[in-house]
């Protein structure tokens, strides 16, 4: 029975892990998977259910948690650069992160219907390097035992360790540590870097950053949301069945979609729903996080579809100025700050037939954020 389980698991493993990596692979780009060791030595709350995440506790409610874990990610880099790309981004690499209950597969899913979903692939055929990790917890990189170790303090931190590493030192044979470095975030994955950006200031180690479908969170909304949440190894016992059970996942991701159902393929959502990972507890109940001020100093975009069940069914993605006015005020010393209201997306505005406007808004602004 233990080997029967086993081989399943390997199984569902190496599924996601080739479709991840051919996903990602076209004629531009080059891919390489790869682990990279990462120790944390931080403070992080003992109750897991802080909606601050720690950002506003006194010593007495914090621990100490001291790990190293593998962080598993996807490099691509151009192959072939535009003539009018030449030399421009020879030294940025985008560093990206995927929201709660996705991989790094969400920045390169396979194409499908003909239609292009992959930004990784979008990104080289511009001439511009990607880094897509899976967080810790999530996909193929360490997984606690204890899912409370994984909070925004942990990712965070592994965040802008990352991002040193990348600027300081070569990750792969050939590759020369990077100058320049925009985290990009999808959803949790944007509430992350905003974490970092208010725990770390002026020192958080990105030059600039492109929160997608990551608009403000109140922490006391957050209570009807784990409906939609079970714990993994209820879900889905013979994958998960041994894990703690504040490792939760979704029980159906429609809305992470727009609510019109022409406007993305119905494979997408099967194919989604059948890669889908997990995500801490802990993650979930701290992304009002997000509500405090950064004092941030690099450059900062929000990009959030008009068709968000999650984030726009309130109606306040209806005025852009108005949304823009109320978002800016949390990043008083950002180099710059601008809300995009991608016209049709949905949540997942990368996995809809619209994705293509939000890749070109997003490697705009990596082009504006690294412009000499
Ligand atoms: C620390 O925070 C806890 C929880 O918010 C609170 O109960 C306690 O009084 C605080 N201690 C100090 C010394 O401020
Ligand atoms: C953290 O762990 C490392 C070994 O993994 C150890 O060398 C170091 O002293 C620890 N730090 C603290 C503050 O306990
Ligand atoms: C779709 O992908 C193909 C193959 O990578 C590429 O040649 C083409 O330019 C892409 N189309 C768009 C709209 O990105
Ligand atoms: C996880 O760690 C916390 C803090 O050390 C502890 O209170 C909790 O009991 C642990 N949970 C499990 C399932 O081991
Ligand atoms: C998921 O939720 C949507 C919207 O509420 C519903 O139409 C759909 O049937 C649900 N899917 C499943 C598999 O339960
Ligand atoms: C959904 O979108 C299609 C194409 O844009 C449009 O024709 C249709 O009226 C929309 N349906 C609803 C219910 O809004």
């Amino acid at each position: 029975m233990p080997f029967v389980l086993g081989a399943q698991l390997c199984v569902l493993i190496v599924f996601c892990y080739l479709t991840s990596i051919y996903g990602a692979s076209t004629a531009s780009c080059g891919c390489s998977s790869l682990n990279i060791p990462v120790h944390v030595d931080i403070l992080i709350p003992k109750d897991p259910a802080d909606p601050f995440g720690g950002l506003k506790s006194n010593a007495s409610s914090l621990r100490h948690l001291n790990a190293t874990y593998d962080v598993f990610g996807v490099f691509c880099q151009p192959n072939t650069v535009p003539p009018k790309n030449a030399g421009q981004f020879n030294d940025v690499v985008q560093l990206l992160f995927h929201g709660f209950t996705y991989t790094q597969q969400y920045w390169s899913p396979p194409t499908e219907e003909f239609r292009n979903y992959s930004y990784t692939a979008f990104a080289c055929n511009r001439g511009m390097s990607t880094l897509a990790i899976d967080w810790v917890g999530v996909g193929l990189s360490s997984r606690p035992v204890n899912a409370s170790d994984v909070q925004y303090a942990t990712s965070s931190a592994v965040a802008s360790n990352l991002a040193h590493r990348l600027k300081t030192t070569s990750i792969l044979p050939g590759v020369r540590p990077f100058k320049k470095i925009i985290g990009i975030g999808h959803s949790a994955g944007s509430v992350l870097l905003n974490f970092g950006a208010i725990f770390e200031g002026a020192r958080f180690p990105f030059d600039g950053l492109i929160l997608t479908a990551g608009l403000i969170v109140q922490p006391t909304t957050m209570s009807g949301i784990p409906s939609m949440f079970t714990s993994a190894r209820d879900d889905t016992p013979l994958r998960w069945g041994t894990l703690d059970p504040n490792y939760i996942t979704t029980s159906n991701r429609s809305i992470f979609y727009p609510a019109n159902t022409t406007s993305f393929s119905p494979r997408m959502l099967i194919f989604d729903t059948l890669t889908k990972d997990v995500g801490s507890l802990a993650s979930l109940l701290q992304l009002g996080s997000n509500s405090l001020t950064a004092h941030y100093t690099g450059h900062v975009a929000k990009v959030v579809g008009s068709e968000d069940q999650a984030l726009c069914a309130d109606g306040r993605c209806a005025d852009v100025a108005a949304l823009n006015s109320v978002e800016s005020v949390l990043w008083p010393e950002a180099k710059s700050f601008e809300v995009v209201v991608a016209q049709g997306s949905g949540h997942d505005m990368n996995l809809d037939f619209f994705a293509d406007r939000p890749f070109n808004t997003f490697v705009d602004f990596v082009e504006q954020f690294t412009a000499v």
